[in-house]
């Protein structure tokens, strides 16, 4: 029946797509015509994404090559405009009764959530993949497992590979997972303290703005390694929860290198992890690191006066703090570094 309906819906959907098409087309068409007698290039740049090259190549979570584009270009904001993450966003609910094979939770079908296994006097943690990632991402296979180790919780891996290709689109797919959670919390009565947000790469920017998106105060926002080249306006911020951390393994490359959160772990000084020798899997290390402290903890940071000291290892600041693990430390602020092994286990203690 629902497979019916989709089908269903995708033919009805199409033919109203063939009118609107058509009268797009014919509008850019227009726009084209006009812009060619102006610039040399019949799709003209209308901005950079970030400084430095313009061409780059960035790898996605499966460790294939991409080369991106940094400047933006018409044909880019007439993407990003028929972009609708709220229609494409999708959302998969893993729990204990059901950890491997999961449920969708659709957006203003609240038959779907009342019928899944969602429990909203659970701890929620929503999983915010990175460029060109989906459901099967490292990302995700690595720590749906492990948080539900960690506790009976409700596990939602938002998808969002329908934008991911063009990682800018991350602000917009959090966004639109943000409605998604003020909806979920409004028919399901769940209070978004109890919320755990966790975001890679991209995804790591996504889920402090899809934590800044969510009606009300998110309990907990994790950002594995945020992307290093991004725009500096949607930053992961100390203010997207009501604790926030991020763990930086890549600072400097594919990663981002300055302190982003209330708390900032520079593990082996937040650039380069022994055991690696690519920047792809130095960015993975802080989600394994993160699964590794849900399941046995360990991780004990040491606190560092400033940045330099975390960088160089040489932290003498007193207090220590554990990466990290299933709650919040609320309360908590500051830059700390701790000494990780080469292979899983990769704590010391
Ligand atoms: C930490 O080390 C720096 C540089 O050696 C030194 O100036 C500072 O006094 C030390 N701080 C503590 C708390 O030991």
């Amino acid at each position: 029946m629902i497979i019916m309906n989709n089908i269903k819906c995708v033919v009805s959907s199409t033919a109203q797509f063939d009118t609107a098409t058509m009268a797009r087309t014919a509008a850019i068409l227009v726009l084209f015509v006009g812009l060619a007698a102006a610039y040399p290039t019949n799709d003209p740049i209308l901005g950079k994404w970030s400084p430095g090259l313009r061409y780059d190549y960035m790898e996605d979570d499966s460790g294939s090559v991409h080369l991106v584009d940094n400047w933006l270009k018409l044909s880019d904001y007439e993407k990003l405009a028929r972009y609708n993450p709220d229609a494409s966003n999708r959302y998969h609910l893993f729990t204990r009764q059901n950890p491997s094979i999961s449920q969708p939770l659709v957006l203003n079908n609240a038959g779907t959530v009342t019928s899944s296994n969602f429990n909203a006097r659970r701890r929620t943690i929503v999983l915010m993949h990175g460029f060109a990632g989906s459901v099967t991402s490292g990302f995700n296979t690595v720590l749906v497992p492990a948080f539900l180790a960690a506790g009976d919780v409700n596990v939602i891996v938002l998808d969002w590979s329908a934008g991911s290709a063009w990682g800018p689109r991350a602000i917009q797919a959090g966004q639109a997972a943000g409605r998604f959670i003020t909806w979920l919390n409004r028919i399901t009565g769940a209070t978004p303290n109890t919320y755990h947000i966790v975001g890679y790469s991209v995804g790591g920017h996504g889920a402090g703005i899809m934590a800044r998106t969510v009606s009300g105060n998110v309990g907990y926002v994790t950002g594995c390694d945020p992307a290093d080249r991004w725009d500096t306006a949607w930053l992961f911020r100390p203010s997207d929860g009501l604790y926030t951390e991020v763990i930086h393994t890549n600072g400097g490359d594919i990663g981002y290198l300055n302190p982003l959160a209330h708390v900032d772990f520079y593990p082996n000084g937040g650039r380069t992890m022994p055991g690696c020798m690519t920047s792809l899997c130095h960015h993975y290390r802080s989600y394994y690191y993160l699964g590794e402290s849900l399941r046995t903890g360990g991780f004990t940071g040491r606190r560092c006066a400033n940045l330099n000291q975390a960088l160089s290892g040489t932290c003498n600041a007193s207090g220590t703090l554990r990466l990290g693990g299933l709650e919040p430390k609320t309360g908590n602020s500051g830059i700390f570094h701790l000494v990780t092994n080469p292979l899983a286990p990769f704590s010391r203690g």
